[in-house]
Formats: C-alpha cells, structure tokens, sequence
C-alpha cells in the first residue's frame, strides 16, 4: 500500500508538469484528492491491514495527502499570481506619456454678432422671432405690397422652388407672420435674424446666402423719432458711444418713407477715407414706416396704429465691426480665421 502511494505522488507530480489551465488542476484535485478520488480509493484497503500497519500506513497517507495538496495549493497560487501580474501589465498606465490636447470651440463671428445684436434689442424690450428659409411668394412679397408684377421685385433675383415657392431672399416675411400670429395686438416689438438667399454671383462683398436681422414695432403714435432714437441706440451699443447716425431718403415698397442709414466710418471716424469713399459715412442698413398697406395686411387698422420697421445685413455689421475685408472668410471655415474671434 505504501508503494501505491507513493507511485501515487509521483502519477501527481508528472501530471502536474502539464497542467496549464485552472480548470485541469481543479481536475486533478478532484481526481486524485475528491471524496471519490484516487486516494480515498487506497484508503479504503486500510480495513485489511493489520492493527501495526495501520497506523504506519495511515501516517504514509497523511503525508502523501498533506505534499499533494501543497504542491496543488502552490500550483493554485502561482495562477493567482500569473493573473494579478496580467493584469497589471493590461492595466499599466504610461504616466510619462504627453497628455491629449483638447482643443475647444468656439462660437462662429456671425452668430456672435446675431447674439449680440439680438442682447441689444432684448435690452430694449423686444422679443426674438423666427420663421422659414423656404418661403411662400405671398409672405415674401405679395404681403409685403410687393404685388405679381410690381418693378421692385427685379430688385431681388430669387431662387424659385416653384411658381409659389422661394428660398426667402429677406427677412422681411417674418415681420408679416409675427403681425398675423400677435392678432392685431399692442405693443409688437420683434426682431428677426435668420438666413436669406439671393441670386448673386458671390464676391468679396456679396453672397447667395447670407444673414439679415429685421426689426418690427408696432403700437399706437410710433414716430419716425422713435425709429431714430432706437437705431441710435443700437448704434452706440454695437459700435460705440461717440458714433452717429444719418438717415437719407429711400425708397422700400413695405415702408413710407423710407430711409436708408448710414453709421460713423469706422475705420476714419468721420474724417474721410478710401472705405468711406471720402464721405465719412458707411451705410448699414434700410427702414421706414410700415406702410398702411403692410399694417392692413398684417391685421392691424393704420389708422388706428402705426410702426416702423428695419432690416440690416449680419455680414456687413461683422465686417465693419471687425475690420474683415472679405465675406467669404465667414463661410470657408479656416479655422486661422475662426480661432481669432474664440476669445473675444
Ligand atoms: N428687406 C430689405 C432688404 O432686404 C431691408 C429692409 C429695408 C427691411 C427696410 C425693412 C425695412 O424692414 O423697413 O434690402
């Protein structure tokens, strides 16, 4: 019994040098170790053994048990160990590695300048309105007293969807939606900004698409000082408090009168220069009194009430604004360009 035994640790021994798997050395232990296992086998001869034997016999046993549950312990561990080492090395971060750089955005020069005309208007007490890109030729023109064959129209190439349909070339229908959803309501004070398309061959200072703000008030006594007052106001807050304003007469088929407004040459200060054409001057944008048919149209009794109205382009407010001497850098996306306005 004592050879089986011992041959018995060494059957252990060799197989254990091909144990590769957690699983095979669970194997072996319950082959050799387990309640129905090779060992309990031999043992269960111990009963045939004479009362001496027994106890030497049973002493070998211990033995043989004791060293094959520490070889397999000892194997165990070294697995344990293998898979924390593993893991370690999986996991093992390079603190000397150059951190990731996170470059941030940041907001594009035309919508902070919407942003900050609209912060403007806000202070003023009015509200931020928006309406389609794609138009109806009714809210586009016709309410606009723009009628089917009215000459202003060639004033504005347009890109026609269909006969109805456009891609709005102003913002000037908003001010006809806005009047139709306040439903005659007082007092109407709106702006407006939002994308409009022309059909211009595109250049340093003209594109097919490009942005507008309109405004819109309407209550009972609005007077052309009013409107002047207020673009004064919008003036001196977008581009300091030492400009001026100029109104010359105009001509808009939705305002009477009309006027068109110049601003302080930014560049001179009035003196005169080659961006002012030595006038001193620099226009930025139309307006007027609503015309009675506009009002009309819009739901609103002209007798009753009165309103003026204004449209400037975003595009040409950032360009004097900024001193950029071309309109295309806004849609061409450099980001040398667009990194110059991040902190700002
Ligand atoms: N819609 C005009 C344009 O695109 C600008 C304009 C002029 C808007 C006068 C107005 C206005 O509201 O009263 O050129």
């Amino acid at each position: 019994m004592k050879e089986r035994l011992h041959a018995l640790r060494e059957n252990v021994l060799d197989l254990l040098q091909e144990v590769i798997t957690e699983q095979q050395l669970n194997d072996l232990r319950i082959k050799f170790l387990g309640k129905k296992g090779e060992l309990t086998e031999i043992l269960r001869g111990m009963g045939s053994l004479s009362a001496e034997e027994r106890p030497i016999i049973g002493q070998v046993a211990n033995e043989v048990r004791g060293s094959i549950e520490n070889i397999i312990n000892e194997k165990q561990e070294a697995f344990v160990r293998a898979q924390t080492e593993h893991r370690l090395q999986a996991e093992l971060i390079d603190v000397t590695l150059p951190g990731r750089k996170l470059t941030s955005g940041a907001i594009h020069p035309l919508n902070k300048v919407i942003q900050e005309i609209e912060d403007v208007f806000i202070g003023m007490g009015y509200q931020v309105a928006e309406g389609p890109e794609v138009e109806s030729d009714y809210y586009n023109f016709e309410a606009l007293n723009l009628p089917k064959n009215h000459p202003a129209r060639d004033m504005q190439d347009s890109f026609y969807i269909t006969e109805d349909i456009l891609m709005r070339t102003q913002t000037s229908p908003v001010q006809v939606r806005t009047m139709e959803l306040m439903k005659g309501e007082v007092p109407l004070k709106v702006i407006c900004p939002g994308r409009v398309y022309r059909r211009d061959d595109d250049d340093a200072t003209h594109s097919f698409m490009f942005h507008q703000i309109e405004g819109l008030v309407i209550d009972k006594n609005i007077r052309m000082s009013d409107l002047k007052g207020t673009l004064l106001q919008f003036v001196n807050e977008m581009f300091g408090p030492h400009m001026q304003i100029r109104l010359r007469p105009s001509f808009f088929p939705f305002t009477e009168p009309s006027a068109e407004v110049d601003v302080t040459c930014v560049q001179c200060a009035g003196k005169g220069c080659r961006m002012c054409k030595q006038t001193g001057w620099l226009e930025i944008l139309g307006c007027g009194m609503v015309h009675p048919r506009v009002l009309e149209m819009g739901g609103y009794d002209p007798e009753v009430y009165s309103g003026f109205a204004f449209g400037m382009g975003v595009e040409r407010i950032a360009l004097l604004k900024y001193g950029i001497d071309d309109i295309r850098h806004f849609y061409t996306n450099d980001v040398r360009f667009l990194q110059q306005f991040d902190r700002m």
